[in-house]
């Protein structure tokens, strides 16, 4: 069941990123020829990696089809971005975008796992917290994806660090927090963070990385042996990151006036 929630997380925060180089929120370019390509994608990637084994059903089909279809009105969208028209094709870009989630659902049930929405699924935010906003949405928007899928680790407390279900759903995380750290180093890079600072913020960030690596890696022998015992390290240490190195991030995005700042929530 998990390979079809991050498939549609993935695509999530794939999407969330190309509407907000769009709309002016984040200041980062993209290559149109790149993002028609529906292959480089992480989604890209797991249908034509290990979402092949569902290859077989017709559902398969359709989802690599709304797949490129969305590739596409990215694409498209973008170059008219980039020509300096106002963004008129994003009505279709985000119908594109839930076609594409709701043929996952589909291939999730045609594989008989029937997969909640991601939102349903994912905790409805009991751990993200207000103050952890630093005022950047795309950066605030994965936090709080990543810290709903830390949660997810916790779903069988007393399994083994080494079973099946936490391996899969532990491997989902560290490709989240991948994603995550990418973009936000790369927003550090733009607002001039001083190396010095920056080489501390991403050295952290390997930890975190490493710590999910060393879980699975120590298994029955380390100090975390249980699913339980792994989440609640997990978390407190990726609490204790945002705390102390990205929350400091809100000055940069105050100092560097709209550039990927949002409204405070009303
Ligand atoms: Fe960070
Ligand atoms: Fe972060």
């Amino acid at each position: 069941m998990i390979d079809f929630d991050i498939a549609k997380a993935w695509h999530k925060i794939f999407a969330l990123h190309v509407e907000f180089v769009v709309e002016g929120i984040e200041k980062t370019s993209l290559d149109p020829h790149t993002v028609a390509d529906d292959t480089v994608c992480d989604l890209g990637n797991w249908i034509f990696g290990s979402g092949r084994r569902y290859a077989n059903s017709p559902a398969y089909n359709d989802l690599v089809e709304t797949h490129i279809r969305f590739h596409y009105a990215a694409s498209s969208m973008l170059v008219q971005h980039l020509a300096g028209n106002a963004a008129t094709q994003l009505a279709l870009f985000q119908a594109t975008s839930a076609a594409v989630l709701a043929s996952i659902d589909a291939l999730a049930s045609s594989a008989g796992a029937l997969a909640a929405p991601v939102r349903a699924d994912v905790p409805a935010e009991p751990v993200w917290q207000d103050s952890m906003r630093i005022g950047m949405k795309l950066i605030d928007e994965q936090h709080k994806e990543l810290l709903g899928w830390i949660e997810k680790l916790n779903d069988q407390p007393g399994a083994s660090v080494t079973s099946k279900s936490f391996v899969r759903a532990i491997s989902a995380v560290k490709r989240l927090e991948q994603l995550h750290f990418e973009t936000e180093e790369t927003f550090m890079k733009r607002a001039g963070v001083p190396l010095d600072q920056m080489a501390g913020h991403i050295r952290e960030h390997s930890r975190l990385l490493d710590l999910l690596v060393e879980i699975v890696t120590d298994g029955d022998d380390g100090i975390r042996k249980t699913a339980a015992e792994a989440h609640r390290a997990i978390k407190d240490q990726v609490i204790g990151h945002i705390v102390r190195y990205d929350l400091p991030l809100r000055f940069l995005v105050a100092d560097s006036g709209s550039a990927g700042t949002d409204a405070p929530a009303k």
